[in-house]
């Protein structure tokens, strides 16, 4: 029977590596249910197995043991109804095409009429502040303008998931906070389920509904918190709000094993 008020389950999930002839066990026995427009950060140290975790969500690295489903479908594939961004904007984004035509990079092999792709890659310009640089190459932009082309890219599709892989890590520190504000509005406007996975503490309660803490190798869920702070957030408001300073204590604690 497919389970349908979970949008995602994850069961059990668990990854080895073969390193010549070794075994590198990076995450045991992740379980976690995710409902529809949920906002989720996966947080946690560099190398603690992260990224592994959310390619497996997006069907992009094949588990070990365990399963993730979608819908209640099992996840084998990367599924049509994700969009997906990565730390690395300059790799992701292809040089030689302008802003326009990196956006619609997902339509292809996909059944739309010109002016339907015309449409929607204007509209998702238009919802990341860009409308203006639709001719522009990747080159032309600052880091954290082509980061924003990554982030329209991935809605194009009108994603129902979004999964983001430490997506402000290589912007510098004021315009992640606007790509930060930037993400939390339209995931909220769209009702997109969301998952980002950062090993940033302040970012995961700033931006989430619940944070998941892994830690430890094999990394396992170390700590769950439930972020009851309202919405639309403040990067001044919210982050001095004392229940955020509690939760972060708490968090970093955890952190160290206390
Ligand atoms: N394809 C792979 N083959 C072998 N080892 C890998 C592979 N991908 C990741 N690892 C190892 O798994 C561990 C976790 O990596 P990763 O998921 O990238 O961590 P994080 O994103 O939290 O920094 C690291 O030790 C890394 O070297
Ligand atoms: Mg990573």
């Amino acid at each position: 029977m497919k389970d349908r008020s979970k949008h995602i389950e994850i069961l059990n999930l668990s990854k080895s590596f073969e390193n010549s002839g070794s075994e590198l066990k990076v995450l045991k026995n992740i379980s976690l249910d995710v409902s529809s427009g949920e906002f989720i950060a996966i947080c946690g140290r560099s190398g603690v197995g992260k990224s592994t975790l959310i390619r497996m969500i997006a069907g992009l690295v094949k588990p070990s043991s365990g399963t993730v489903a979608i819908d209640g479908d099992l996840v084998v594939n990367p599924p049509n109804s994700m969009g997906f961004v990565t730390q690395d904007y300059s790799r992701s984004l292809l040089p030689w095409f302008s802003v326009e035509k990196n956006v619609a990079l997902p339509f292809k092999a996909k059944n739309f009429s010109k002016l339907e792709k015309k449409r929607k890659v204007e509209e998702v310009l238009e919802a990341v502040g860009l409308a203006d640089f639709a001719k522009f190459y990747p080159w032309q932009l600052s880091g954290g303008m082509q980061q924003r082309v990554a982030i329209a890219r991935s809605l194009v599709l009108d994603p129902k998931l979004l999964l983001l892989d430490e997506p402000f890590a290589s912007v510098d520190a004021q315009i992640r906070l606007e790509l930060e504000d930037l993400i939390a509005n339209i995931v909220l406007q769209k009702k997109i389920t969301t998952i980002i996975v950062t090993h940033d503490i302040d970012e995961a309660i700033y931006l989430a509904d619940r944070v998941i803490l892994i830690s430890d190798s094999p990394a396992s869920v170390s700590k769950i918190i439930q972020v009851k702070l309202a919405r639309p957030r403040s990067q001044t408001e919210t982050r001095s709000d004392p229940k955020f300073v509690k939760m972060r204590t708490q968090l970093y604690a955890s952190l160290r094993g206390k």
